[in-house]
């Protein structure tokens, strides 16, 4: 495998990865949720999401009109994150439009999250938390290779499929010239509680999946976030989630921040 060349981001202190086999498991929920989590901590914390396949957390954030500012450095421009919960955030999907699209499909594609990674005037940071695109291709096998990644998180639902895909993306990571930790699993849709009857679990998509793919890859389940409404209420309506602490799912996102804190 080819070396690249690696991109120094002196302002940031760590650079973890949120990664998924498949589309559909939670990954932005998951790099949301974290972030925020995070920055209550009162840490410096920066969403990157690189997700061009499908970009979310703009509309997670209720900031999808919103577009960075952006100023003239030399022949470069550099980009302003948007901030938001405490998080400074930028989104591929702030660049994507009707024109723009296949900008990120082309052969360019490969080191545009990079580019765009680097061109964006972070400030300090302490954790850098990236929204990866699903799978293991060119793009995500280039990123990792060019940035000091301190590590990944996959996440992954209880389903069979769902974990053979992330087995996949936890090998890219474990790969000898990529070498990056893996931090640990977060299972997703882990059970289903309905909000009338809280104390109830219903396992809709199975169970141990998680646990199955900590143990193979030698790793910890760092939580279980269960499927409930208010987190898909507050994607949609780009609320922050963690106003409601009683819920099961906020506590499990505190325990991962903090899991997180202990490790880097
Ligand atoms: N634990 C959960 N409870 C309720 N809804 C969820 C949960 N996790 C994800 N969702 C919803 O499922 C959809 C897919 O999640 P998302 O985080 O966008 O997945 P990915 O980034 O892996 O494609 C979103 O509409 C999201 O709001
Ligand atoms: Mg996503």
């Amino acid at each position: 495998m080819a070396m690249l060349e690696k991109i120094e981001l002196k302002e940031v202190k760590n650079i973890i990865i949120v990664a998924s086999g498949k589309g559909g498991v939670g990954k932005s929920t998951v790099s949301v949720n974290l972030s925020i989590a995070l920055a209550r901590h009162g840490l410096k914390v920066a969403l990157v999401d690189a997700d061009i396949y499908g970009p979310s957390v703009p509309k997670m954030f209720g900031i999808e009109d919103i577009r960075p500012e952006v100023s003239a450095n030399g022949d470069k421009e550099m980009y302003f994150p948007v901030e938001k919960f405490g998080v400074k955030i930028m989104s591929v999907g702030f660049f994507v439009n009707k024109n723009q699209g296949l900008i990120w499909r082309g052969p360019l594609a490969a080191n545009a999250i990079t580019q765009f990674i680097e061109n964006t005037q972070w400030g300090d940071i302490d954790y850098m938390i990236i929204d990866f695109p699903p799978g293991t291709g060119d793009i995500q096998l280039t990123t990792v290779q060019k940035l000091n990644v301190n590590g990944a998180i996959i996440v992954t639902t209880p389903q069979e499929v769902a974990v053979n895909d992330a087995r996949k993306a936890a090998s890219m990571f474990s790969n000898p010239g990529i070498n990056v930790p893996i931090i640990g699993i977060i299972e997703n849709m882990s059970w289903f509680t309905p909000k009338i009857h809280p104390e109830e679990k219903y396992f809709i998509f199975g169970s141990g999946g998680g646990e199955k793919l900590a143990i193979e890859n030698n790793t910890t389940l760092l939580g279980k976030i269960p499927l409930v409404a208010e987190i898909g209420e507050a994607a949609e309506k780009g609320k922050s989630v963690f106003l409601q602490s009683e819920l099961i799912a906020i506590q499990e996102f505190e325990k991962i921040a903090e899991s997180i804190i202990n490790i880097y």
